[in-house]
């Protein structure tokens, strides 16, 4: 097998937090559960870009029930791992979301800053219901109380990539998550 090296890193020398087997049949399984507390509905998935962008790919492709998605982007973060607090709304939906049956796909919870504030935000635009799937929770790192509607694994704090998340826009088209330790 070639080597996959990544930013200077050897891809084969991080280790596997889930392997890709692993999250594509819990992906599975949350799309079947939400495919049934929607049924009937026709759901506005909004994708928090950049990460949650793979998560919401595969997810859809599992969902039984007519839908619509849109993305919203926001920044916590900058380039480094270490969270400031500070949210702000980079690209805002395309739409209104008044009345309708609303789920933000995330990829993972950390602090809960984003969430928190993304939750408050577009709970003030009259969705008729509102709610959340994230693919990854850090519940060890909460900052403020936040609890996902559907979540695909709880997680130690260790810093994650592939699947979507990235370190420094790096490792996002890795099929499973890794673990970077610095
Ligand atoms: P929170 O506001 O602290 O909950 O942070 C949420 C955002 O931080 C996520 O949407 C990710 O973009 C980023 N993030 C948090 N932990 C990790 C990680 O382990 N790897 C990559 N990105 C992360
Ligand atoms: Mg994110």
């Amino acid at each position: 097998m070639t080597e996959h090296f990544i930013n200077g890193k050897r891809i084969e020398d991080l280790e596997i937090i889930i392997s890709s087997e692993q999250i594509q049949s819990r992906v599975r399984e949350m799309a079947a559960l939400i495919s049934n507390d929607y049924r009937g509905k026709r759901p506005l998935l909004i994708g928090v870009l950049k990460g949650a962008v793979i998560f919401l790919s595969d997810l859809i492709r599992s969902l039984t029930i007519p839908l619509e998605i849109d993305f919203i982007a926001v920044s916590s973060y900058g380039n480094s791992t270490a969270s400031s607090g500070v949210v702000r709304i980079l690209k805002d939906l395309e739409q209104s979301i008044q009345g309708k049956d609303v789920l933000i796909v995330e990829d993972i919870v950390d602090t809960g800053l984003t969430l928190n504030y993304l939750v408050d935000n577009l709970g003030s635009r009259q969705p008729k219901s509102l709610k959340v799937v994230t693919l990854l929770d850090k519940p060890d790192r909460r900052k403020v109380v936040f609890e996902p509607d559907y979540c695909g694994f709880a997680i130690p704090d260790r810093f994650v990539i592939g699947y979507g998340l990235d370190y420094g826009e790096d490792f996002r088209q890795l099929a499973d998550l890794r673990a970077l330790d610095e």
